[in-house]
């Protein structure tokens, strides 16, 4: 079968499309046929070189076991494992294969049945292939980490990406009132997608304007924790995806929570410690119509590290998807 490999740390640079033996499934697994896959942060994680000082503190490895990344996936049951029996053959199906070895970026991949679930019915494969991980990583912090409650306000960091695309959504679903932030260009996308309010951070300081938040959520953590903790109101919370600013994400791992703790606030930093459960729960969302996926680009696997460049350049709109078999 078709890969994307990257045996050593350089992603994009020097991953490969290539021929690979198909993986078998083990114990509790499912063979997937892969139709899509999407440009996730996890991948970046491992696979470049400038993550290393986070992976080593994580106790994570500098090379990565499995030389094929992609951790969003859907596609179709292919086969079943020893003891698999959650789905049969020919169901479509989504996951993150973020915990699970990962290897999206291919024809097949394996995959415990017990992290995938039923595709939502009304996306294509592309479609459903940008939501798992940016979907989650949303949920968690808004839900788990800044449980935001009714009425709450809310401020969404990054709204015209991956993850802050579905924040600014499930933060309405939540039923807080949302104020996104993003450039001009994404403005009336952000409105779309249900915000309040939408400030334009080319014009406009959200740290200087005087409001007040109970919850700041930044899809891009590049202000200081200090600013952040202008804006909140007591017994705020700044719930942050520690990314992509590596420097900043220390800061708000270490020293930012005893800052704001002094204040009454609070700092959460997104982990990926997921409730697999919580992919029925968005599946059935998206279904009710309350959340959608956006895209922005789609490649076909063969151009995956031009995918990884273009998302890297940090201006995605939406999910970058990759189509290993184009919805037809
Ligand atoms: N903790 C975790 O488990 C976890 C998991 C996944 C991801 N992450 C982190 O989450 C971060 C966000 O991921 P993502 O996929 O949503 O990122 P992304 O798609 O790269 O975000 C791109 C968006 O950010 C906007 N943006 C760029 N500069 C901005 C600025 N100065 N102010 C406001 N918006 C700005 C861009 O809009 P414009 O073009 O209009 O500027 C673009 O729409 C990643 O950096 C990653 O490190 C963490």
């Amino acid at each position: 079968m078709k890969a994307i490999v990257c045996t050593r740390l350089g992603l994009p640079r020097l991953a490969r499309y290539k021929d690979v033996p198909q993986p078998v499934p083990g114990d509790g697994q499912v063979l997937i046929e892969v139709h899509a896959s999407s440009v996730t942060f996890s991948n970046l994680f491992l696979f470049m070189k400038r993550w290393w000082p986070f992976r080593l503190a994580l106790g994570g490895q500098l090379i990565p076991k499995s030389g094929i990344p992609g951790t969003d996936v859907t596609g179709r049951v292919a086969a079943l494992g020893k003891n698999a029996s959650k789905f049969k053959a020919g169901d479509a199906v989504y996951g993150d294969l973020s915990s699970a070895g990962k290897g999206a970026l291919a024809e097949y991949v394996c995959a415990p049945e017990s992290i995938l679930a039923p595709k939502p019915a009304n996306l294509s494969f592309e479609e459903a292939a940008a939501v798992p991980e940016s979907a989650l990583v949303a949920l968690r912090g808004l839900r788990d980490k800044g449980q935001v409650q009714k009425g709450q306000k809310v401020l969404v960091y990054g709204a015209s990406g991956g993850i802050g695309t579905f924040a600014v959504q499930i933060a309405k679903h939540l039923g807080a009132e949302v104020t996104g932030v993003c450039s001009t260009r994404n403005v009336d996308l952000v409105r779309s997608l249900g915000a309040d309010r939408v400030i334009d951070y080319t014009k406009e300081d959200f740290t200087r304007s005087g409001e007040r938040y109970d919850l700041v959520f930044a899809a891009r953590n590049t202000r200081p924790v200090s600013e952040i903790g202008r804006v909140l109101g007591p017994g705020g919370v700044y719930v942050s995806t520690m990314g992509p600013s590596i420097t900043r994400g220390f800061q708000e791992f270490f020293i930012g929570p005893r800052a704001l703790k002094k204040q009454g606030k609070r700092v959460s930093v997104i982990d990926v410690d997921y409730d697999w459960g919580d992919l029925v729960l968005i599946k059935e969302l998206i279904e009710a119509g309350r959340v959608r996926p956006v895209i922005d680009r789609r490649y076909p696997l063969s151009q995956a590290p031009e995918a990884f460049r273009y998302y890297g350049g940090g201006h995605a709109r939406g999910k970058v998807v990759i189509s290993v078999r184009p919805d037809g």
